[in-house]
Protein backbone atom coordinates (compact mmCIF):
# COMPACT_ATOMS: atom_id res chain seq x y z
CA UNK A 1 0.00 0.00 0.00
CA UNK A 2 1.52 3.02 -1.17
CA UNK A 3 -1.29 5.73 -0.45
CA UNK A 4 -0.59 9.50 -1.30
CA UNK A 5 0.68 8.58 -5.03
CA UNK A 6 0.46 11.91 -7.14
CA UNK A 7 -0.56 10.61 -11.40
CA UNK A 8 0.94 13.11 -14.27
CA UNK A 9 0.28 13.15 -17.85
CA UNK A 10 2.16 15.68 -20.44
CA UNK A 11 1.22 15.46 -23.99
CA UNK A 12 1.94 19.38 -24.86
CA UNK A 13 4.23 18.44 -28.16
CA UNK A 14 5.47 14.95 -29.57
CA UNK A 15 6.31 13.04 -26.16
CA UNK A 16 3.59 11.06 -24.43
CA UNK A 17 4.48 10.81 -20.73
CA UNK A 18 3.47 9.19 -17.54
CA UNK A 19 4.60 9.51 -14.42
CA UNK A 20 3.87 8.55 -10.74
CA UNK A 21 5.97 10.77 -7.97
CA UNK A 22 5.10 9.15 -4.35
CA UNK A 23 4.02 10.58 -1.27
CA UNK A 24 7.79 12.12 -0.03
CA UNK A 25 8.30 13.35 -3.93
CA UNK A 26 10.68 11.10 -5.41
CA UNK A 27 9.40 9.48 -8.38
CA UNK A 28 8.25 6.09 -8.46
CA UNK A 29 7.66 5.51 -12.00
CA UNK A 30 8.49 7.56 -15.22
CA UNK A 31 7.35 6.31 -18.74
CA UNK A 32 7.78 7.99 -22.29
CA UNK A 33 6.19 6.83 -25.44
CA UNK A 34 8.23 8.84 -28.17
CA UNK A 35 7.30 9.75 -31.18
CA UNK A 36 9.94 11.03 -32.68
CA UNK A 37 10.55 8.72 -35.56
CA UNK A 38 6.94 9.49 -36.57
CA UNK A 39 7.80 13.00 -36.94
CA UNK A 40 11.33 12.50 -38.50
CA UNK A 41 10.73 11.92 -42.06
CA UNK A 42 8.96 15.50 -41.88
CA UNK A 43 11.70 17.30 -40.24
CA UNK A 44 9.56 18.82 -37.37
CA UNK A 45 6.53 18.26 -35.35
CA UNK A 46 3.32 17.55 -37.62
CA UNK A 47 0.51 18.86 -34.56
CA UNK A 48 -2.46 16.33 -36.30
CA UNK A 49 -0.09 13.21 -36.16
CA UNK A 50 1.20 14.26 -32.65
CA UNK A 51 -2.60 14.66 -31.26
CA UNK A 52 -3.77 11.31 -32.84
CA UNK A 53 -1.23 9.74 -31.43
CA UNK A 54 -0.97 10.82 -28.06
CA UNK A 55 -4.66 9.43 -28.05
CA UNK A 56 -3.68 6.02 -29.21
CA UNK A 57 -0.88 5.93 -26.99
CA UNK A 58 -1.86 7.64 -23.74
CA UNK A 59 -4.67 4.55 -22.11
CA UNK A 60 -1.97 1.79 -22.90
CA UNK A 61 0.74 4.09 -21.20
CA UNK A 62 -1.58 4.81 -18.52
CA UNK A 63 -1.91 0.93 -17.56
CA UNK A 64 1.47 0.03 -18.16
CA UNK A 65 2.99 2.92 -16.00
CA UNK A 66 0.47 2.06 -13.38
CA UNK A 67 1.81 -1.56 -13.43
CA UNK A 68 5.42 -0.66 -13.63
CA UNK A 69 4.63 1.45 -10.58
CA UNK A 70 3.11 -1.17 -8.65
CA UNK A 71 -0.04 1.53 -7.74
CA UNK A 72 -3.45 1.10 -7.55
CA UNK A 73 -6.20 3.24 -8.35
CA UNK A 74 -7.23 4.22 -4.79
CA UNK A 75 -3.96 5.16 -4.10
CA UNK A 76 -3.47 7.87 -6.51
CA UNK A 77 -4.21 11.36 -4.02
CA UNK A 78 -3.69 14.09 -6.88
CA UNK A 79 -3.96 14.29 -10.33
CA UNK A 80 -2.15 16.66 -12.83
CA UNK A 81 -1.93 17.69 -16.67
CA UNK A 82 0.10 19.96 -18.55
CA UNK A 83 -2.02 22.69 -19.51
CA UNK A 84 0.07 24.87 -21.63
CA UNK A 85 2.53 26.13 -23.50
CA UNK A 86 2.27 23.75 -26.21
CA UNK A 87 0.28 22.49 -29.55
CA UNK A 88 -3.50 22.89 -28.62
CA UNK A 89 -4.95 19.73 -30.08
CA UNK A 90 -1.98 17.95 -27.88
CA UNK A 91 -2.62 19.31 -24.82
CA UNK A 92 -6.46 18.67 -24.90
CA UNK A 93 -5.43 15.06 -25.07
CA UNK A 94 -3.30 14.42 -21.64
CA UNK A 95 -6.02 17.23 -20.22
CA UNK A 96 -9.23 15.54 -20.64
CA UNK A 97 -7.68 12.11 -19.88
CA UNK A 98 -6.26 13.73 -16.31
CA UNK A 99 -9.43 15.14 -15.58
CA UNK A 100 -11.52 12.18 -16.65
CA UNK A 101 -9.45 10.34 -14.47
CA UNK A 102 -9.72 13.13 -11.67
CA UNK A 103 -13.74 13.00 -11.65
CA UNK A 104 -14.05 9.45 -11.30
CA UNK A 105 -11.77 8.83 -8.25
CA UNK A 106 -13.25 11.67 -6.89
CA UNK A 107 -9.62 13.50 -6.08
CA UNK A 108 -8.36 17.03 -6.97
CA UNK A 109 -7.36 17.97 -10.11
CA UNK A 110 -3.87 20.14 -10.68
CA UNK A 111 -3.45 22.52 -14.43
CA UNK A 112 0.45 22.59 -14.58
CA UNK A 113 2.40 24.99 -16.91
CA UNK A 114 4.94 22.95 -18.67
CA UNK A 115 7.47 25.55 -18.08
CA UNK A 116 6.87 25.03 -14.41
CA UNK A 117 7.60 21.30 -14.66
CA UNK A 118 10.79 22.30 -16.34
CA UNK A 119 12.02 24.95 -13.93
CA UNK A 120 11.43 22.58 -11.30
CA UNK A 121 12.93 19.81 -12.97
CA UNK A 122 16.42 19.84 -11.20
CA UNK A 123 15.34 19.62 -7.93
CA UNK A 124 13.45 16.66 -8.18
CA UNK A 125 13.60 14.67 -5.26
CA UNK A 126 14.15 17.51 -3.00
CA UNK A 127 11.48 18.44 -0.29
CA UNK A 128 11.89 22.22 -0.85
CA UNK A 129 12.97 24.64 -3.57
CA UNK A 130 15.43 27.09 -2.47
CA UNK A 131 15.24 30.91 -4.04
CA UNK A 132 17.82 30.50 -7.28
CA UNK A 133 18.11 31.69 -10.58
CA UNK A 134 16.55 29.51 -13.57
CA UNK A 135 17.81 29.02 -17.25
CA UNK A 136 14.89 27.20 -19.22
CA UNK A 137 16.27 26.39 -22.63
CA UNK A 138 13.88 24.02 -24.51
CA UNK A 139 12.78 23.94 -28.58
CA UNK A 140 10.46 26.11 -28.00
CA UNK A 141 11.29 28.89 -25.00
CA UNK A 142 15.16 30.12 -23.69
CA UNK A 143 13.83 32.31 -20.45
CA UNK A 144 15.59 33.51 -17.25
CA UNK A 145 13.65 33.00 -14.55
CA UNK A 146 14.13 34.38 -11.03
CA UNK A 147 12.35 31.79 -8.29
CA UNK A 148 11.54 33.02 -4.79
CA UNK A 149 10.10 29.32 -3.97
CA UNK A 150 7.07 27.43 -5.30
CA UNK A 151 4.64 29.27 -7.83
CA UNK A 152 6.68 32.36 -7.21
CA UNK A 153 8.59 33.17 -10.45
CA UNK A 154 10.04 36.42 -12.27
CA UNK A 155 10.86 36.05 -16.03
CA UNK A 156 14.00 38.69 -16.56
CA UNK A 157 14.93 37.45 -19.61
CA UNK A 158 13.33 35.32 -22.63
CA UNK A 159 14.79 34.99 -26.73
CA UNK A 160 12.91 37.80 -28.68
CA UNK A 161 12.86 35.46 -31.94
CA UNK A 162 14.13 31.56 -31.72
CA UNK A 163 14.56 29.56 -28.85
CA UNK A 164 17.82 27.81 -28.27
CA UNK A 165 16.65 24.46 -29.45
CA UNK A 166 14.80 25.98 -31.82
CA UNK A 167 17.96 27.36 -33.34
CA UNK A 168 20.26 23.77 -32.85
CA UNK A 169 16.98 22.13 -34.66
CA UNK A 170 17.07 24.24 -37.41
CA UNK A 171 20.51 24.28 -38.32
CA UNK A 172 20.62 20.55 -38.29
CA UNK A 173 18.28 20.31 -40.91
CA UNK A 174 20.30 22.94 -42.86
CA UNK A 175 22.95 20.44 -42.50
CA UNK A 176 20.95 17.45 -43.28
CA UNK A 177 21.14 16.15 -40.29
CA UNK A 178 18.71 13.75 -38.53
CA UNK A 179 15.80 15.44 -36.41
CA UNK A 180 15.95 16.25 -33.44
CA UNK A 181 19.20 18.56 -34.62
CA UNK A 182 20.20 19.42 -30.72
CA UNK A 183 21.49 16.05 -30.22
CA UNK A 184 22.68 15.31 -33.02
CA UNK A 185 24.86 18.55 -33.76
CA UNK A 186 25.89 17.80 -29.73
CA UNK A 187 27.06 14.26 -30.50
CA UNK A 188 29.18 15.34 -34.11
CA UNK A 189 30.17 18.78 -31.87
CA UNK A 190 32.58 16.57 -29.75
CA UNK A 191 34.73 15.24 -32.81
CA UNK A 192 34.90 19.09 -34.39
CA UNK A 193 36.82 22.20 -33.90
CA UNK A 194 34.95 24.97 -31.90
CA UNK A 195 36.98 27.67 -33.27
CA UNK A 196 36.78 27.01 -37.18
CA UNK A 197 34.38 29.27 -38.18
CA UNK A 198 33.05 32.82 -36.75
CA UNK A 199 29.13 32.61 -35.12
CA UNK A 200 27.67 35.71 -34.27
CA UNK A 201 27.36 36.02 -29.77
CA UNK A 202 23.49 37.62 -30.53
CA UNK A 203 23.52 40.30 -27.54
CA UNK A 204 26.32 38.93 -25.36
CA UNK A 205 26.72 42.65 -24.40
CA UNK A 206 22.84 44.24 -24.68
CA UNK A 207 23.07 44.85 -20.96
CA UNK A 208 20.00 43.23 -20.66
CA UNK A 209 18.78 39.29 -20.25
CA UNK A 210 17.19 39.03 -23.85
CA UNK A 211 18.22 36.35 -25.93
CA UNK A 212 17.99 36.18 -29.82
CA UNK A 213 19.20 33.25 -31.59
CA UNK A 214 17.82 33.66 -35.13
CA UNK A 215 20.38 35.58 -36.42
CA UNK A 216 22.72 32.11 -36.22
CA UNK A 217 20.18 30.99 -38.95
CA UNK A 218 21.39 32.84 -41.47
CA UNK A 219 25.15 32.91 -40.20
CA UNK A 220 25.17 29.17 -40.36
CA UNK A 221 23.37 29.31 -43.91
CA UNK A 222 25.40 31.67 -45.69
CA UNK A 223 28.59 29.34 -44.38
CA UNK A 224 27.31 26.56 -45.78
CA UNK A 225 26.51 28.79 -49.53
CA UNK A 226 30.10 29.17 -49.41
CA UNK A 227 31.37 25.58 -48.57
CA UNK A 228 29.35 24.15 -51.15
CA UNK A 229 27.71 21.08 -51.78
CA UNK A 230 28.57 18.34 -50.07
CA UNK A 231 31.25 19.13 -46.97
CA UNK A 232 32.99 16.75 -45.88
CA UNK A 233 32.05 15.11 -42.06
CA UNK A 234 35.41 16.85 -40.75
CA UNK A 235 33.92 19.94 -42.00
CA UNK A 236 30.06 19.62 -40.45
CA UNK A 237 31.41 18.47 -37.53
CA UNK A 238 33.40 21.67 -37.36
CA UNK A 239 30.25 23.63 -37.77
CA UNK A 240 28.45 22.13 -35.28
CA UNK A 241 31.26 22.65 -32.54
CA UNK A 242 31.84 26.29 -33.89
CA UNK A 243 27.69 26.53 -33.88
CA UNK A 244 27.31 25.07 -30.36
CA UNK A 245 30.09 27.16 -28.96
CA UNK A 246 28.51 30.40 -30.03
CA UNK A 247 25.06 29.12 -28.13
CA UNK A 248 26.66 28.05 -25.05
CA UNK A 249 28.69 30.74 -24.70
CA UNK A 250 25.80 33.08 -24.56
CA UNK A 251 23.24 31.30 -22.22
CA UNK A 252 26.10 30.75 -19.64
CA UNK A 253 27.53 34.41 -19.97
CA UNK A 254 23.68 35.96 -19.58
CA UNK A 255 22.73 32.85 -17.11
CA UNK A 256 26.18 33.97 -14.69
CA UNK A 257 25.46 37.79 -14.74
CA UNK A 258 22.30 37.32 -13.98
CA UNK A 259 23.02 35.62 -11.13
CA UNK A 260 25.69 37.88 -10.06
CA UNK A 261 23.34 41.04 -10.69
CA UNK A 262 20.58 39.66 -8.71
CA UNK A 263 23.12 37.93 -5.53
CA UNK A 264 21.71 34.19 -6.51
CA UNK A 265 23.79 31.53 -5.15
CA UNK A 266 22.67 28.93 -6.89
CA UNK A 267 22.10 28.24 -11.08
CA UNK A 268 19.64 25.82 -11.67
CA UNK A 269 19.27 25.12 -15.56
CA UNK A 270 16.63 22.48 -17.18
CA UNK A 271 14.96 21.78 -20.88
CA UNK A 272 16.21 19.57 -23.51
CA UNK A 273 18.98 21.31 -24.47
CA UNK A 274 20.55 21.49 -20.94
CA UNK A 275 21.46 17.51 -22.22
CA UNK A 276 23.93 19.55 -23.90
CA UNK A 277 27.48 18.24 -22.65
CA UNK A 278 28.94 21.16 -23.60
CA UNK A 279 26.54 23.10 -21.48
CA UNK A 280 26.82 21.07 -18.58
CA UNK A 281 30.72 21.49 -18.35
CA UNK A 282 30.75 25.59 -19.35
CA UNK A 283 28.03 26.64 -16.99
CA UNK A 284 29.31 23.88 -14.21
CA UNK A 285 33.01 25.84 -14.46
CA UNK A 286 31.97 29.68 -14.88
CA UNK A 287 29.62 29.51 -11.82
CA UNK A 288 32.42 27.92 -9.88
CA UNK A 289 35.00 30.32 -10.69
CA UNK A 290 32.02 33.03 -9.92
CA UNK A 291 31.58 30.98 -6.59
CA UNK A 292 28.04 30.13 -7.61
CA UNK A 293 26.60 26.55 -7.17
CA UNK A 294 24.91 24.43 -9.87
CA UNK A 295 22.19 22.06 -9.60
CA UNK A 296 21.42 20.71 -13.85
CA UNK A 297 18.16 18.50 -14.77
CA UNK A 298 19.35 15.35 -14.84
CA UNK A 299 18.86 14.11 -18.64
CA UNK A 300 15.82 12.13 -18.40
CA UNK A 301 14.34 14.65 -16.50
CA UNK A 302 15.19 17.30 -18.95
CA UNK A 303 13.39 16.60 -22.31
CA UNK A 304 9.88 16.45 -22.27
CA UNK A 305 8.90 13.96 -19.66
CA UNK A 306 6.04 13.70 -17.12
CA UNK A 307 7.89 12.96 -13.57
CA UNK A 308 8.73 16.92 -13.77
CA UNK A 309 4.87 17.54 -13.88
CA UNK A 310 4.11 14.33 -11.48
CA UNK A 311 7.23 16.50 -9.35
CA UNK A 312 5.49 20.13 -9.83
CA UNK A 313 1.82 18.74 -8.99
CA UNK A 314 3.51 17.36 -5.77
CA UNK A 315 5.06 20.67 -5.30
CA UNK A 316 2.01 22.84 -5.29
CA UNK A 317 -0.28 20.71 -3.39
CA UNK A 318 2.44 20.18 -0.76
CA UNK A 319 3.19 24.35 -0.87
CA UNK A 320 -0.68 24.44 -0.22
CA UNK A 321 -1.10 25.87 -3.68
CA UNK A 322 -5.40 25.02 -4.32
CA UNK A 323 -6.00 22.59 -6.91
CA UNK A 324 -7.47 24.02 -10.40
CA UNK A 325 -10.75 23.89 -11.20
CA UNK A 326 -11.80 21.66 -13.92
CA UNK A 327 -13.32 24.06 -15.86
CA UNK A 328 -9.96 25.40 -16.67
CA UNK A 329 -8.51 25.49 -20.15
CA UNK A 330 -5.68 24.23 -21.82
CA UNK A 331 -3.56 27.44 -23.38
CA UNK A 332 -1.06 27.04 -26.17
CA UNK A 333 0.64 30.60 -25.04
CA UNK A 334 0.49 30.05 -21.41
CA UNK A 335 2.81 32.12 -19.65
CA UNK A 336 4.80 30.99 -16.69
CA UNK A 337 4.06 34.58 -15.47
CA UNK A 338 0.89 33.79 -14.62
CA UNK A 339 1.53 30.72 -12.61
CA UNK A 340 0.40 31.56 -9.39
O1 LIG B 1 12.34 20.47 -23.41
P1 LIG B 1 12.20 19.78 -24.70
O2 LIG B 1 12.20 18.27 -24.70
O3 LIG B 1 10.89 20.17 -25.45
C1 LIG B 1 10.35 21.45 -25.40
O4 LIG B 1 9.68 21.77 -24.38
O5 LIG B 1 10.57 22.18 -26.38
O6 LIG B 1 13.35 20.31 -25.63
C2 LIG B 1 13.57 19.82 -26.91
C3 LIG B 1 14.75 20.54 -27.51
C4 LIG B 1 14.93 20.24 -28.98
O7 LIG B 1 15.09 21.46 -29.66
C5 LIG B 1 16.22 19.43 -29.01
O8 LIG B 1 16.97 19.58 -30.18
C6 LIG B 1 16.96 19.99 -27.82
O9 LIG B 1 15.96 20.14 -26.84
N1 LIG B 1 18.02 19.10 -27.35
C7 LIG B 1 19.33 19.42 -27.41
C8 LIG B 1 20.04 18.30 -26.91
N2 LIG B 1 19.13 17.34 -26.55
C9 LIG B 1 17.89 17.85 -26.84
N3 LIG B 1 19.95 20.52 -27.83
C10 LIG B 1 21.29 20.55 -27.78
N4 LIG B 1 22.04 19.51 -27.33
C11 LIG B 1 21.45 18.38 -26.89
N5 LIG B 1 22.21 17.36 -26.46
ZN1 LIG C 1 9.61 20.94 -22.76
Amino acid sequence: MKGGVTLAIETSCDETAVAFVSADGSILCSEVASQIELHSPYGGVVPELASRNHSVDLHPLIDHTIARAEVTWSEIEAVGATSGPGLASSLLIGDTTAKAIAVALGRPFYSINHMEGHLLSPFIGYNSIPPHLALIVSGGHTLLVRVAGVGDYEVIGSTRDDAAGEAFDKVGKMLGLPYPGGPEISRRAAYGNPDAYEFPRSMIDSGDFAFSFSGLKTSALYLLQKLGENPSEAVINDVCASFQEAIVEVLVGKAISAATQFSNQLIAVSGGVSCNPKLRECITSAAEKSGIEVKLALPDYSTDNAAMIAFATWQRSQAGIASSSLATDINPNLSLAKTK
